[in-house]
Order: C-alpha cells, then sequence, then structure tokens
C-alpha cells in the first residue's frame, strides 16, 4: 500500500525510455532527488534500459519477471516515453507501455489540465482560474485491448477489424474511482462523456453504468456530454469542467487538447493508478523524434510527473515544492523554447533542482 506511508525508503523504477524521453527523465531525477537530499528524505531510483535502443540490439521488450519485480520490489514506476521510428509497428512500446499499464492493471489514467500561468493557455481572456480541470481515462480496456485481426490482408478484399472491450466491472471502477477522486480534491462536477449515440452497445454500458453510481453520489453534480461536443466545449469554456470522465481513447485525445490548453504538452504529467498498488508515472507527451537528441525538450511534464508521484507515495511536501519549483521557473521566464523562453533541456532541469531545494 505504497500512498499510505512515508516511512522508509521509496524503491523506484525508472524507465527514461526513448527519444526525449531519454533527455526529460534524467531531469526530473534531478529535481527529485535534489529535494530528497533537501529535506532528508530516501529515494532509491532504479534505471531500466528498455526502450528501442535495447529491443534493435538483443530484442527485449518487456522482461518476462517485469511485473512480478516491480509488484514485490517497487513503490512506483517513472516513466518517459516510448516510439522509434526504427521500429515502424512500435512493439517495444506495446509491450513496455501498454504491457505495464494493463499487466499492473493501471486502470485509472489520471491527466490533469492545470493552467499555472494565464500567459501559456491559447484561449483568449482565460486564466488560472478557468483552466483546472483532471481528465480520467480508463486505461485498460476499450479499443487499446489488442483484440481484432486482419482477413486477406494485403488484398484488395481486406478486412481488419479491433474490437472495443467495455465491461461492466471495468466501467463501474473508473467511474467510481472519478467519483473519489473528485471528493478528495474538493471538487463538486463529474461530466461522463461517451459517444453512445452512435457505440450503441459498448457506451450503452456506459451509460447504465454511470446512471447507478452516481446515485451513489449525491453530494457530486453529475454530467454527461458526447465525445465530440466535450472536446468543443472544453475549447469554448474550460471553466465549466472540473473532472471529465471518459474511456481509453476518448482520454487519450481529450488530454492532449486539455494539455494544449493548459500550456502544451511539455508540461503536462499522467499518472497511471491501481490505489493501493504500484503505480506508474509519466509525462503526457511522447518521444517527439522531431526534437529528440537535440536538447530543447521541456523537462517540466517529466518534473511534474515525478511531483505526482511523490505525492502518491505520500511525499506531499517534497512534492508541492517541485510544483512550486515549476511555477516559479513559468513566472520567471526560465523555460524551454516551447514555453518562450531560451533553455535548454538540461539547464531548465538545473534551475528547477536549484530552485526546489531552496524551496
Ligand atoms: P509527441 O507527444 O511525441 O509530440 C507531439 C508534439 O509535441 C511535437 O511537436 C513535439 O515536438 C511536441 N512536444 C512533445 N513533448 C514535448 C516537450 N517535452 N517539449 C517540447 N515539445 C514537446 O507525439 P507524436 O509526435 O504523436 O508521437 C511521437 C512518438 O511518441 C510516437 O512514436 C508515439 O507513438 C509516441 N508516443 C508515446 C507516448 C508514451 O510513451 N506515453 C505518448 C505519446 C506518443
Ligand atoms: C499516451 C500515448 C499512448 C496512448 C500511445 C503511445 C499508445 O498517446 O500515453 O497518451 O495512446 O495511450
Ligand atoms: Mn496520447
Amino acid at each position: 500500500m505504497p500512498q499510505q506511508s512515508s516511512a522508509g525508503a521509496k524503491r523506484i523504477a525508472v524507465i527514461p525510455g526513448d527519444g526525449i524521453g531519454k533527455e526529460v527523465i534524467p531531469e526530473a531525477v534531478k529535481v527529485m532527488k535534489a529535494v530528497a537530499s533537501a529535506r532528508g528524505c530516501d529515494l532509491s531510483l532504479i534505471e531500466f534500459d528498455w526502450g528501442a535502443d535495447r529491443y534493435l540490439r538483443d530484442g527485449t521488450t518487456l522482461p518476462p519477471d517485469a511485473v512480478d519485480v516491480f509488484r514485490s520490489d517497487f513503490d512506483a514506476i517513472l516513466l518517459g516515453a516510448l516510439g522509434d521510428a526504427r521500429v515502424p509497428d512500435n512493439r517495444h512500446g506495446a509491450d513496455i507501455l501498454m504491457g505495464l499499464r494493463f499487466k499492473l492493471d493501471l486502470y485509472a489514467n489520471v491527466r490533469p489540465c492545470t493552467l499555472l500561468d494565464s500567459r501559456l493557455t491559447p484561449l483568449r481572456n482565460r486564466d488560472e482560474k478557468d483552466i483546472q480541470f483532471t481528465v480520467i481515462r480508463e486505461n485498460t480496456e476499450g479499443s487499446y485491448v489488442g483484440m481484432g485481426g486482419f482477413f486477406k490482408k494485403g488484398t484488395a478484399d481486406e478486412i481488419a477489424t479491433q474490437e472495443d472491450v467495455n465491461t461492466r466491472k471495468g466501467v463501474e471502477r473508473i467511474l467510481r474511482f472519478a467519483y473519489e477522486y473528485t471528493r478528495k480534491h474538493g471538487r463538486k462536477r463529474v461530466c461522463m462523456s461517451d459517444k453512445s449515440n452512435a457505440l450503441a452497445y459498448g457506451h450503452d454500458l456506459w451509460q447504465r453504468t454511470f446512471a447507478a453510481v452516481k446515485r451513489d453520489y449525491p453530494d457530486i453534480e453529475s454530467s454527461h456530454m458526447y465525445v465530440d461536443n466535450l472536446l468543443m466545449q472544453m475549447v469554448r469554456d474550460p471553466s465549466q469542467f472540473e473532472v471529465i470522465v471518459t474511456c481509453n481513447m476518448f482520454g487519450d485525445i481529450a488530454s492532449d487538447v486539455g494539455a494544449q490548453l493548459a500550456g502544451g504538452l511539455g508540461l503536462a504529467p499522467s499518472g497511471n493508478i491501481h490505489p493501493g498498488h504500484v503505480s506508474m508515472f509519466e509525462p503526457v507527451h511522447g518521444s517527439a523524434p522531431q526534437i529528440a537528441g537535440k536538447g530543447v525538450a521541456n523537462p517540466m511534464g517529466a518534473v511534474l510527473a515525478a511531483a505526482m508521484m511523490l505525492s502518491y507515495l505520500g511525499l506531499v511536501e517534497e512534492s508541492r515544492q517541485m510544483e512550486k519549483a515549476v511555477r516559479a521557473a513559468i513566472s520567471e521566464g526560465k523555460t524551454t523554447a516551447d514555453l518562450g523562453g531560451s533553455l535548454g533541456t538540461r539547464e531548465a532541469g538545473d534551475w528547477l533542482a536549484r530552485r526546489a531545494e531552496s524551496a
């Protein structure tokens, strides 16, 4: 039960992965270490070199014992990103990223979209109070389960199927998670989003389960939006949202839009969570091959993901210090180019580490 205690060394698995994952994760580690040493808390960080290089070298993706080892020996996992043009079918990414999400049963993907500085939103006349919602994405079902296949592949008569799996238990637990999260964070509103007007079976199940679950949370205001309207409303008036709960695919898409409303993908953190179990934290962004290796990627999404992780592990003050450092860097313009600054990835990490340890 990692998040219930803050005593003892925390064992954290670190998987930088591919592309800018290998640039931003070392910065997040640097900032975490700075805070931990300033506050005298014990973090034990163990790195795993899984990613495209390793896969191309010896065929390793997610080793068979990884899940058992993480469950028994680790409190949390910090992941960068996976994706490399040399692996066009993303085989290693599917095994490592999806493998960990599915096999560790990390059913709630929590993606806060919080505007830290009004200058960062592309929306006119919006400030910090308007953009502070969280997308809670179902993370173990939907069209991500990998069920389907090809028939007559490569011919003119080819058929491809991709199943969308929705279970009563899976839908119910993510809805309950969203309501509990809302209560725990002192918020009042949950919006469930689906496409039940078109997906007459899978999302009918979402509708019926939502109708049943919301009755248990009379203190929370429940609403529903079709996903096309949801994305439009997020842009039109983001202040109407506090917690959005939706399926795997829609949550993936909505959280990139939400990230941009709050300043961009470079800033967005996420947690893949199963309460009480070893959970995994990562920036929302991918491996960004166009900018990888140039030292310009924004490390803040990774730093904020590490802060989410520390909070999950009960290191709440350490987490706050990291967040405060990010806010300070933004307000003082100590940022990478995506946020209008002129720092490189490493310089931005150095600045955050210095600020976080003195905060
Ligand atoms: P991406 O998130 O890598 O990049 C999208 C855009 O955002 C690009 O313009 C990129 O330069 C910019 N960007 C992203 N992170 C940034 C940062 N920290 N600082 C500054 N700019 C940043 O998405 P994509 O281009 O669609 O995908 C690239 C690869 O990453 C693909 O292989 C994809 O499958 C993979 N991917 C992996 C994950 C993950 O591991 N969780 C998430 C998303 C995409
Ligand atoms: C994310 C990514 C992944 C997803 C991809 C790389 C499969 O976009 O973590 O948001 O869709 O979950
Ligand atoms: Mn995504």
